[in-house]
């Protein structure tokens, strides 16, 4: 049965229950004018307790006014008291309604706290443009599983030699920012690509050549020169990198892996997929994989 169903059979059978009570109002009435005639006559006529006379007046003026104080109360509780739907069924009535507003404020919420994050991270990327070099295209390059994982004991979990190619081809002759924890899992710098290494440690050692700095804005400051500078991760520097890139190169890695670095979630409100190339697993591939390009909307 449906809702409105179940609603329209508790207003009949409350009609229904209103009726009853009114009929049951009415012969009450009739039962008090006829029982006050009987009791007259008995008193009056019959003699019946015709000695017994409190404050020295006929007892059946007493026991009239009493019944009509009964039959008073009786109206009041049809006409008053009983005259809505019941106790019972107001309360379910206002725990239905109870429920529906909770549905609905939670609805609220979580479309206000989508709505609010959209405008932060559109406000942080229209501040941080002006950072940047508005003509550079700063490119986040990973290489993710299905469950975001990317890296575990500071290192990568797979070993996948056509995604290694795509990101030496991509990277080459470009800046590459990188966090402190992603620049020592590298046994040496990279060939041919400006390392630029973000650390909080004033008094940290790297080797000639790689620009150390000590945030992802200063890293991006000095890689403005770079047409396309490319984050590289790990986990830590994606998620600050979220809100300042133009362009994500995903490997998306179609397995699972246990990780203690993770990527961030890619928000489709935010980002559209343009390129999506898929990999079969080879002797050189122990997993599938695809190659995924994603711009900013
Ligand atoms: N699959 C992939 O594509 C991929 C790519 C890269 C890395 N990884 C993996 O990711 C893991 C490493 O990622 P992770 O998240 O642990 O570390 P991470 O992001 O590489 O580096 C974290 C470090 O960066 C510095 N840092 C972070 N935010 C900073 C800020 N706002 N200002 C200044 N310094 C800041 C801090 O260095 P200090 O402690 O020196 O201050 C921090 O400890 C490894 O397992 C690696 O193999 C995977």
């Amino acid at each position: 049965m449906t809702q409105i169903d179940k609603e329209q059979l508790e207003l009949i059978e409350n009609a229904q229950r209103r009726i009853k009570q009114k009929k049951r109002l009415y012969i009450h009435f009739v039962l008090f004018l006829i029982g006050s005639i009987l009791i007259i006559v008995a008193n009056t006529v019959l003699g019946i307790g015709k000695d017994f006379t409190p404050f020295e007046k006929e007892w059946f003026v007493f026991a009239i006014l009493i019944w009509l104080f009964l039959l008073l109360y009786h109206t009041f509780n049809v006409f008053v008291t009983h005259k809505f739907m019941g106790k019972e069924w107001e309360q379910k009535q206002l725990n239905k309604l109870v429920a529906e507003q909770k549905t609905r404020i939670e609805k609220i919420k979580k479309e206000l706290k989508k709505e609010a994050s959209h405008i932060a991270e559109s406000e942080i990327y229209n501040e941080e443009l002006t950072i940047k070099d508005k003509t550079s295209e700063l490119t986040i390059i990973a290489a993710a599983a299905e469950n975001n994982a990317i890296g575990k004991d500071n290192k990568l979990i797979w070993h996948l030699s056509n995604d290694l190619k795509r990101f030496k081809s991509l990277t080459d002759g470009h800046h590459i920012i990188m966090g402190r924890k992603t620049f020592e899992s590298f046994p040496k710098p990279l060939p041919n690509r400006t390392h630029v290494v973000i650390t909080r440690q004033s008094d940290y050692k790297a080797p000639n050549g790689v620009i150390l700095v000590n945030s992802l804005e200063a890293a991006i400051e000095a890689s403005k020169n770079d047409s396309q500078p490319f984050v590289i991760g790990g986990g830590e520097i994606y998620k600050q990198a979220m809100t300042f890139a133009d362009k994500i190169e995903l490997t998306r890695v179609h397995e699972t892996f246990e990780a203690d670095a993770f990527f961030p979630e890619i928000d489709s409100n935010i980002w559209k997929e343009t390129f999506n190339e898929f990999h079969q697993k080879d002797e050189n591939h122990d997993f599938e994989f695809s190659f995924l390009t994603y711009v900013r909307i």
